[in-house]
């Protein structure tokens, strides 16, 4: 049964309050920190080339039922080949700091063992690319695309994955911590954990809600692990976990149990661990809107240090911001807000705001950076006039710059995504880039968007 939590009460008791932005632009902080988003197996193509090994997202794709399409990694936004005049594309923009992930079978083919040289070699391009042109490299080391040698292992559901993790980022920090750059751990581990290992519907495509219970208590372990190699070894910059949360409004103010389960496995089930050191004992468990694994299970998982290894302190807190929910009293999620083309995602950009206040308010001050904020394109076709998308971005800036006014140490905010690419099991029928991309020529061509954020990076400031 629940116990009361510290980091429990920030549930609001109901939607969030509309706000109006002021009259004049609202400024950012000088330093603050302007960036754009992909990631490998998304934007990279080159999936057969230079020695990669094969990950689970190459194996669950070649599954055609499994993707929008029968689509797979191929082509991708082609940017193992276009790197160099994608770094242009940015530089155009004025962006400050490019995120893009490593693929971890680049860089050690079956997930152990010795490092593949060209993958390194990759990626020591395209990040001296990015330094040659003042931009920031934000590298996320894991983005789903688990080796598949390491799934055949058992994948996340097995302990040691995390120790493969901790030695795949040390390769990483080896070869390009001489660079000034910003580390990001795990990619959204609740997403990997849920979507992957219970629904079904990413890869490794498991319907197993302890194989994802499992998969978030390894995953946060690999992030603790990955946090003290990068304290040992000699990288420069800054290093952080990415998580992506949702802000979960009760529809009855007077009966917000089923809220308070929702936010329990969305929210705090990953920033308890990794900013308090504990797990909330809500998160996990046969109850409505909890993720229905064995709890005890789940702590036979956790081993004496665990908890120590993943609240390592961390320099920054990154996390993705996409839209709310309403939970009913038995918590079942229901709609509150307008939905873009991914039906998951419910707009309301005063929740970013709730977000960012309620880590101010009920955890210890630590930096925030924004590392993914978008939305989709309402039809599959290239689209170049993308008001919505113009709209989106004005109202979650603003909401930032609302939150940075009332104490919220941000500092900075990415764009998901750079360029339209390859949406997971949406394969290419979503596009989320600012820039379009022409899949079968692979021009790019700036949305309205681009145009839109290029003028707010600009001015340093958003205006109404
Ligand atoms: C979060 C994921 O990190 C990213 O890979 C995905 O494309 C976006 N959300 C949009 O769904």
């Amino acid at each position: 049964t629940a116990q009361p939590d510290p980091a429990g009460s920030a549930t609001s008791a109901a939607a969030p309050a509309p706000w109006k932005p002021p009259a004049d632009p609202m400024p950012f902080p000088p330093d603050y920190v302007w960036g754009t988003a992909t990631s490998a197996y998304q934007a990279e193509g080159a999936t057969d080339v230079d020695g990669r090994g094969p990950s689970i997202w190459d194996t669950f794709a070649a599954v055609k039922r499994n993707i929008r399409g029968g689509a797979n990694g191929e082509p991708g936004a082609d940017q193992y080949r276009r790197y160099e005049s994608d770094a242009d594309l940015m530089s155009d923009l004025g962006v400050g700091a490019y995120r893009f992930s490593i693929s971890w079978s680049r860089i050690q083919p079956t997930g152990s063992g010795p490092v593949n040289q060209a993958g390194v070699d990759h990626y020591r391009a395209l990040v001296e690319a990015l330094v040659r042109r003042g931009i920031r490299p934000a590298i996320t080391l894991f983005h789903w695309d688990l080796p598949q040698a390491l799934q055949d292992a058992g994948g996340w559901r097995n302990r040691e994955t995390a120790a493969r993790f901790a030695e795949y980022a040390r390769i990483a920090f080896d070869a390009f911590g001489d660079v000034e750059a910003d580390w990001f751990t795990i990619n959204e581990a609740k997403t990997h954990a849920f979507v992957g290992h219970w629904f079904g519907v990413h890869a490794p495509g498991l319907t197993d809600p302890d194989a994802a219970a499992a998969a978030v208590h390894h995953q946060l372990l690999a992030h603790g692990l990955a946090v003290q190699a990068f304290r040992a070894s000699r990288a420069k910059g800054r290093i952080g976990i990415a998580l992506n949360l949702l802000p979960a409004y009760p529809t009855d103010p007077d009966a917000t149990g089923g809220a308070e389960r929702v936010d329990a496995s969305e929210n705090r089930l990953f920033l308890d661990p990794v900013l308090l050191g504990s797990y909330p004992s809500d998160a996990i468990g046969p109850y409505p809107g909890s993720l229905p694994a064995d709890a005890t299970a789940f702590e036979a998982l956790q081993l004496p240090g665990d908890l120590e290894v993943i609240s390592e302190p961390c320099d920054l807190l990154a996390i993705q911001y996409y839209g709310v929910t309403g939970v009913d009293p038995n918590g079942n999620t229901v709609e509150i807000a307008p939905t873009s083309a991914a039906t998951w995602q419910q707009i309301r950009a005063e929740g970013l705001y709730d977000v960012l206040t309620r880590l101010r308010d009920d955890y210890p001050p630590i930096p925030i950076l924004i590392t993914e904020n978008g939305m989709p394109d309402p039809l599959p076709a290239v689209t170049i006039d993308d008001p919505y998308r113009v709209d989106y971005l004005r109202t979650h800036f603003q909401q930032a710059a609302r939150a940075i006014d009332d104490g919220v140490p941000l500092i900075g905010h990415f764009v998901w995504s750079l360029l339209d690419n390859f949406e997971w099991a949406e394969g290419y029928a979503q596009r989320w880039g600012i820039v379009a991309v022409d899949f079968t020529t692979q021009e790019r061509m700036p949305k309205a968007s681009a145009g839109f954020f290029s003028d707010v990076i600009a001015a340093n400031a958003v205006s109404p």
